[in-house]
């Protein structure tokens, strides 16, 4: 394609099998805007990845690690004020402010836009603009869609390789007029002739900015995760949560796995937990011992497409390629799968180096090694993390790593046509009030205790820790319109599925993290989910008891396969109780939130609400 090359601007560099105009036009218009010292256009290779890696490794952003303990592996820190999510500094900018709705940040597109052209002006200045083009979905599938990121991070276009479909193949199928999501990212940190790069350029002004309506997405200021690696959050939640509200299907921050019986019958479910609160462990558990012939496979860990199918079935698929996952708490007890995952080929974000070049965080071994070099780069030892507090990887450090290093990854992950789902699974981190499981009744039922969920925050987004928020869904942060006509939404699909052939999916709603007088959880997670797990497929096969409470059906102790397992009745009834005066506490937030949610507000969950009520009074 050909191209003239003026005075000051960099050089387009369109390699010969980029066939789109409105493509190359778009990058020359934003390289105009953002005045980058060359533009490289990111062909996915394996030599590719190797040689940004490299310049990184130059450049002081990673390091590489013993490639005799870790091989093709890397570890990058970041700057200590960009190590996550930035909710406050998200927004949704729709026509009006009710679109976006009361749980987003809104700003008029046009003043957006205004401020982005300001902030973008020469934000490149000095550094290459990678053209970094991925597929959501697998390439060329029906269900797939493209995006491509403008990027002055080598760190995001070497994680956009593992996180997606990155590559040239993706150009083939955008062809001369396939459709495709802008995506403009820059870390806001243009150099001056001279200057000397520092190891992990950011800006303490950041923007997270969605378009709705023209499905673009606009980042400034960050280069972590979620911020920075825009199919994600971005693109696979915030606009497609648009584009399935549109199109009659759903975007959730769901995991989705495949549970299989020792008799061969296989469901599949998907869940939905708020941020570090479990859905890479869940997605990957490994059952116990006693339960001998039961496999559980992934089908992703993060992000589900849920459509529904001819039969009238919900089928999900995972758009992502790999997973950016949390790595304190990882181990070979806790996640044996994801250890072996990331045994090689792995880039760390904020883990300590071990003195022979390896990784090490809090939970990895039960003993810290002697000496760590932390993820700010300072000495650690034990002695000084008793003295100090100091953590030798940050709370929100994570692996990236191919979906397909995954030992139990399923057959289906990337099939087209997704996997028919079985039921849907909330859960929330709660210290108290939530027991361990409950059945929702009926789907109103269940998109009720969905729509209330509470969570305590963790260190996933910035801002405080552990204070009980609601997040429906597990998409407070997530959802790219407004949250009253997203339950509205789920309440229409429920009435779809209804009417057709097919059984609606039951919903569950579980609680990993009640805790004891001494603040330490209960229940012991993990492998043991599987007990959790066998007792709603169970349900599902018209398997098991369980009696209804307040608002759903709960199992007694005799219902879950205790087998390989000492947790005591007692135990059980800690984690199970259910506390009136609590949810007499618990509904007022369901009241407060539905208060703040009145715009839209579906009726059936008001009414949901009053007969829970009315329950609780009687
Ligand atoms: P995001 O990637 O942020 O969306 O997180 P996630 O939902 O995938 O959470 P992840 O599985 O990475 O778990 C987050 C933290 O919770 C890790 O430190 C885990 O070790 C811990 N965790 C996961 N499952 C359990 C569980 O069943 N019990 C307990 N106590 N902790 C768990
Ligand atoms: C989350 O915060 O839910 C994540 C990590 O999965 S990030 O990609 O940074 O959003
Ligand atoms: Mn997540």
């Amino acid at each position: 394609m050909n191209q003239p090359v003026m005075a000051g601007v960099a050089a387009l560099n369109v390699p010969a099998y980029v066939k789109q105009q409105k493509l190359v036009s778009w990058v020359a218009e934003i390289a105009a805007l953002t005045k980058p010292s060359s533009i490289y256009w990111c062909d996915g290779s394996q030599e590719e990845y190797d040689r940004l890696c490299a310049l990184m490794v130059a450049g002081g952003t990673m390091k590489t690690l013993n490639p005799a303990k870790r091989p093709n592996s890397y570890l990058a820190c970041s700057d200590p004020s960009d190590v996550a999510r930035v909710e406050d500094r998200t927004f949704i900018c729709s026509a009006t402010r009710e679109e976006a709705g009361p749980t987003n940040n809104w700003t008029d597109p046009q003043e957006m836009r205004a401020t982005m052209s300001g902030l973008f002006d020469g934000c490149m200045q000095g550094r290459t603009l990678y053209v970094v083009p991925f597929s959501m979905g697998p390439l060329g599938s029906p269900i797939a869609h493209i995006g491509v990121e403008l990027s002055d991070s080598p760190y995001v276009a070497v994680n956009m390789r593992i996180m997606t479909r990155m590559g040239r193949a993706v150009y083939d199928v955008l062809g001369s007029d396939g459709q495709f999501v802008p995506c403009v990212h820059s870390v806001g940190a243009p150099l001056a002739a001279g200057q000397k790069d520092v190891a992990w350029p950011c800006n303490p002004t950041k923007y997270i900015v969605h378009y709705p309506e023209t499905r673009e997405i606009w980042s400034f200021g960050s280069g972590y995760g979620g911020n920075a690696l825009l199919g994600k959050k971005c693109f696979a939640l915030r606009i497609a949560s648009n584009m399935g509200r549109e199109e009659g299907w759903l975007a959730e921050h769901m995991l989705i796995l495949g549970v299989e019986s020792p008799a061969g019958k296989k469901h599949y479910v998907a869940a939905a937990f708020p941020s570090a609160c479990g859905k890479t462990n869940f997605a990957m558990l490994v059952p116990p011992k006693s339960f001998s012939g039961w496999k559980v496979t992934t089908i992703g860990d993060d992000i589900a497409w849920i459509k529904p199918g001819a039969d009238g079935r919900l089928y999900a698929i995972n758009p992502e390629a790999g997973y950016f996952g949390v790595a304190p708490g990882t181990n070979t007890q806790t996640n044996p799968n994801c250890m072996a995952s990331m045994q090689s080929d792995t880039i760390f974000t904020n883990v300590a180096l071990t003195d022979d070049g390896d990784v090490w965080w809090e939970g990895m071994t039960a003993a810290a090694p002697d000496h760590l070099i932390d993820w700010q780069g300072k000495d650690w030892t034990p002695a000084i993390a008793k003295e100090t507090g100091r953590k030798a990887a940050h709370p929100n450090s994570r692996f990236t790593v191919a979906a397909l290093q995954n030992p139990v990854i399923d057959p289906a992950w990337d099939d087209p046509a997704g996997v028919p789902l079985s039921a849907f699974i909330f859960g929330g981190r709660r210290s108290t009030t939530v027991p361990l499981v409950t059945e929702a009744r009926n789907w109103v039922e269940g998109v009720y205790m969905a729509a209330t969920m509470g969570s305590e925050t963790t260190a996933a987004a910035t801002g405080q820790m552990g204070i009980v928020r609601r997040d429906p869904f597990a998409m407070l942060p997530f959802i790219g319109y407004n949250m009253s006509d997203y339950f509205q939404h789920w309440l229409q699909i429920g009435k779809k599925i209804a009417a057709s052939p097919a059984e609606l999916p039951k919903i569950f709603c579980v609680n990993w993290f009640r805790t004891d007088e001494n603040g330490k959880f209960v229940w012991p997670g993990f492998s043991d989910n599987m007990r959790v797990l066998k007792w709603m497929i169970d349900r599902i096969e018209n398997n098991a008891g369980g009696v209804e409470n307040l608002f759903g059906t709960t199992p007694r102790y005799a219902d879950l396969m205790w087998e390989g397992s000492d947790f005591s009745q007692q135990q059980f009834d800690t984690i199970t109780s259910i506390d009136k005066a609590a949810w007499s506490e618990e509904v007022k937030l369901h009241t407060e939130l539905f208060e703040k949610l009145q715009h839209h507000l579906p009726a059936e969950l008001m009414s949901a609400k009053a007969q829970l009520e009315k329950r609780l009074a009687a």
